[in-house]
This record gives C-alpha cells, sequence and structure tokens, in this order.
C-alpha cells in the first residue's frame, strides 16, 4: 500500500517547486517595511535600535561574531545613551510601574452569591464558587474552581515561557549576544496597552507583535518571526502580563 508521503515524494520536482513559489506569492506582496541599517564604516557591525533611526558600530565585532553578555550589555547602555542624548525629554522608566492588585477571576459570578454554594477550593476559587446550577460562559458546562486552576497554570506557564525567551539572546535567536531585557528590564517601556498605533518605523497600525517582530530584527538582529511563531506569541503574552491592571489605551502616543 502506498502511504500519503509516499506519493509527495513521487511528485515531479518541478511541480512541488512551482507549488512552493505560488505560496511564496502572498507573503512578498506584503513585504515588511525593512530597518534601514547604515553601511559599516569600520568592517565592524551596526546594530540599529527599535526607533529605526538611532545606530552605532562596534568598530571589534565582525559580522559574524557574537558578543559576550557584558560586552552585549555595554552595547546596549551605549545605544540608550545615544537614544536618551536625542531625546532629552523622554523620560526611560527603568523600573516597572506595579500594577494594581489582582481582580478576582470569579468577580462576575458574584451576582449568584444567594445561589447555595457548591465547592470552595483552595487555589484560586472564585470569591463566590460558580453554583452547579449556572451556567457560565459556555452553554454546555459550568466551570468548576479547578478548570480556573488550570486555565491560569497553563497561561501562567505560557507567560514564563515568554519571560525566558525575553531574557535570552539565542532563543531570541540573536546574532550579536543582545537581548531585550537588556534595554526593557521586567518589559519596561514597552507599553502595550498603547497597540495598536500607528507605528512610524513600521508606516502601518501596529499590534504589539508587529514591533516585537522589528525589535527581533534590530536592535536584536535575528530573524523576525512568523506571527503564529510559539516564542513570538509567548514574548507577546509576557509583556502583556507585565502591564496587568493598566487600562488599555490603545493609539495613545
Ligand atoms: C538596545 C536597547 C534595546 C533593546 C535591546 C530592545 N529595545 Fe525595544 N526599544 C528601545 C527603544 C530606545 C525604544 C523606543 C523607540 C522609540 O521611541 O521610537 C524601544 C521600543 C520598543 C517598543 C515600543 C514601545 C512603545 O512605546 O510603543 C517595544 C514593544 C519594544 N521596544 C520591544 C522590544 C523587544 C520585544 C525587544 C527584544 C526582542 C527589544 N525591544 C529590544 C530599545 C531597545
Amino acid at each position: 500500500m502506498i502511504s500519503k508521503p509516499a506519493i509527495l515524494l513521487t511528485l515531479p520536482a518541478t511541480l512541488v517547486a512551482a507549488a512552493f513559489a505560488a505560496l511564496a506569492i502572498p507573503s512578498r506582496a506584503q513585504q515588511r517595511p525593512t530597518h534601514n541599517v547604515p553601511a559599516s564604516a569600520h568592517g565592524g557591525t551596526v546594530v540599529m535600535l527599535c526607533d529605526g533611526t538611532t545606530s552605532i558600530e562596534i568598530k571589534n565585532l565582525k559580522p559574524g561574531q557574537t558578543m559576550s553578555h557584558a560586552e552585549a550589555q555595554s552595547v546596549a547602555d551605549a545605544l540608550m545613551a545615544k537614544w536618551q542624548r536625542e531625546h532629552p525629554n523622554e523620560h526611560w522608566q527603568i523600573a516597572q510601574a506595579s500594577p494594581p492588585a489582582e481582580a478576582s477571576p470569579g468577580a462576575v459570578a458574584s451576582s449568584n452569591a444567594a445561589q447555595p454554594s457548591q465547592t470552595q477550593s483552595a487555589v484560586n476559587a472564585p470569591a463566590a464558587a460558580p453554583s452547579l446550577t449556572v451556567q457560565q460562559g459556555d452553554t454546555y458546562a459550568s466551570f468548576q474552581p479547578r478548570d480556573y486552576k488550570v486555565w491560569k497554570a497553563e497561561t501562567d506557564k505560557f507567560v514564563a515561557e515568554g519571560k525566558r525567551i525575553f531574557h535570552d539572546d539565542k532563543a531570541l535567536g540573536s546574532t550579536i549576544g543582545v537581548s531585550c531585557d537588556m534595554c526593557h528590564p521586567d518589559a519596561a517601556n514597552t507599553h502595550p496597552e498603547t497597540y495598536p498605533k500607528y507605528q512610524v518605523q513600521l508606516q502601518k497600525v501596529a499590534l504589539l507583535r508587529d514591533m516585537i517582530d522589528w525589535c527581533i530584527e534590530n536592535p536584536i538582529k535575528g530573524k523576525a518571526l512568523d506571527p503564529n511563531d510559539p516564542k513570538l506569541r509567548a514574548l507577546e503574552a509576557y509583556v502583556y502580563a507585565q502591564r496587568k491592571g493598566v487600562p488599555l489605551d490603545y493609539g495613545r502616543h
């Protein structure tokens, strides 16, 4: 019996190539703006900031070479110092603003307080646990404290993965050893609550993930990720999570 993959393998190579070419057309049609990084004047590596304007050349970093963590941090610091000189009125906030106290996920259930409460789990239980007889969200199911616990664990895991990547130059695919936290400790100054908004660098209304991708290209000097790449999704989750409780203010500059 011939399995499906075997059939695919027997297709003429030209046909397969044509199919791939056809697939490539839509992505080429919506090509994104690229960083206009100046050519190196001294044979080193030019690193550009997320602003698409500020750049410095690291003279002794030859193409293909990477830096140690300490060297990368000093390059990030030098870029930020240059940016601050060029933007004396911009306040780069190093410590992350602490978000307001967590809201209870079961807050919506409080109107059911008069209903007899079924169970009261110790872990992440809504103030008034949803009664089995009251449907919560889904037409066909009532959710139990255990469900909230599982959802929270999954979400926290996703955010933790984003945190790991944000702090890890290799996971970000940096070719020079720079990671996001070197300029955005605890995701400070990333302002996720202001998205979507028009970003001049990108020449379009950007979602947070578009801006993250842009910053992966420079100053990280990595390869922009597919919008559905689990790494990009996790990074986005982490950046948003750092601003929990901050009011959404899309479009703000
Ligand atoms: C070398 C320092 C540096 C590094 C490293 C860096 N950034 Fe930035 N980032 C900046 C600066 C400076 C700006 C502000 C640009 C502007 O105002 O135009 C910025 C802007 C941003 C913004 C937009 C903030 C806003 O107000 O809308 C996001 C989001 C962001 N960076 C995410 C990241 C992520 C994610 C990484 C890692 C992939 C990263 N940055 C790496 C310096 C850095």
